[in-house]
């Protein structure tokens, strides 16, 4: 039987941090295996920003090394960067026509960003999921690795095809979130306000090429209070995320002793961030250290990179022709 085929992105818009790497890179991990995965960055979608063109390549390179020294294998999966597949804005296009400038403007990822930004608000911001939803379908990809924040961009990506099946014939199955683990949704930032991301919260944020101390220091900062006040208590989303994080990182022991002793009112704070600090580094250390000498190792990225789009490209190139075909430009 043919492996289930899935696709999934990174923005090329600054380090990897542990939302990245719980929300989705470690859906990849768990995937490469089983199925047939497409994983790229995203460096078209970075453009809306007008990014530095100095800082392009390094910035793809770095998501690249990241990715590997993750776990990611470029000979199960195949990795490459969103701009080495022409067939890929080829698609954008064809879909462009079957979106409606009503819809895009409802996303709430547009309206968050105009408000953000109300002097940068150009057309691929706009057309932001379309190009997403190319990136997706170029594969006919079913299944879609991502973070809870991608729902309604995937639910968009489904509109497009049921339009283009619509109006052609069937051609693209519907793309579905994937998730392995309800658990790692959302990675809150450690000051307990919104996200950790790439670009904001970045003092509350832990970055997979932050250095030890950088680590320890911002740990030892998280918010928390004076304790629980009663046995059992509910624990605030702040204190939650600390507990996530010491789940994902440290052995179970530690978490259930660190539970128990909140359960029973006896927990230290100050204690807890140690332990979290230092099961921290020893997660991010390897992967840190890794993804740096893979960085030295201009070549070999390239060799990754250069492969891996010549096989996205094999499927893409399919994909585009039966829809040239279904449009009706068939001309010769
Ligand atoms: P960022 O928001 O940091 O710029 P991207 O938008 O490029 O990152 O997101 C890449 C992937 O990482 C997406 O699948 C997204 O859902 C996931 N992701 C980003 N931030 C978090 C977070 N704090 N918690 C969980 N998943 C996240
Ligand atoms: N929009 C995604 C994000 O901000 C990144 C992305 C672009 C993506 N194209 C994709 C994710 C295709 C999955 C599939 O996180």
């Amino acid at each position: 039987m043919s492996k289930e085929i899935v696709v999934s992105g990174i923005r090329s818009t600054g380090n990897l941090h542990l939302g990245n790497y719980f929300g989705a890179m470690q859906h990849y991990l768990k995937m490469q295996d089983a199925h047939q995965c497409y994983f790229f960055v995203a460096d078209y979608h970075s453009l809306t920003t007008h990014p530095d063109p100095k800082d392009l390549k390094t910035n793809v390179f770095r998501v690249v090394a990241e990715y590997i020294a993750s776990g990611l294998d470029p000979e199960k999966a195949v990795l490459y960067a969103q701009s080495d597949v022409p067939e890929i804005p080829e698609l954008y296009l064809m879909l462009n026509m079957l979106a409606y400038m009503g819809e895009l403007e409802k996303v709430p990822t547009f309206k968050e960003k105009v408000r953000l930004n109300p002097d940068n608000v150009n057309a691929g911001l706009l057309t932001y999921p379309v190009l997403m939803a190319a990136d997706i379908l170029i594969h006919r990809a079913v299944k879609v690795p991502v973070g809870k924040d991608q729902e309604q961009h995937l639910e968009m990506a489904r509109n497009f095809a049921q339009r283009f099946n619509s109006r052609y014939g069937f051609y693209f199955p519907e793309p579905h979130v994937y998730r392995s683990n309800e658990e790692t949704v959302k990675i809150m930032s450690l000051d307990g306000l919104g996200k950790m991301s790439k670009s904001e919260n970045i003092n509350a944020t832990i970055y997979l090429n932050d250095d030890d101390d950088i680590i320890r220091k911002k740990i030892m900062k998280a918010k928390t209070d004076q304790g629980p006040q009663e046995t059992n208590a509910i624990m605030p989303d702040y204190i939650q995320n600390l507990f996530l994080l010491l789940k994902l990182t440290s052995k179970s022991e530690t978490y259930e002793h660190f539970l128990n002793a909140y359960n029973n009112c006896t927990v230290r704070y100050g204690d807890l961030k140690k332990q979290l600090a230092e099961d921290m580094v020893g997660f991010i250390s390897p992967i840190r250290n890794k993804a740096n000498d893979l960085q030295r190792d201009d070549s070999s990225i390239r060799k990754i990179l250069k492969k891996g789009a010549e096989k996205a490209r094999e499927s893409a190139s399919i994909t585009i022709d039966g829809a040239r075909k279904l449009i009706g430009i068939n001309y010769y």
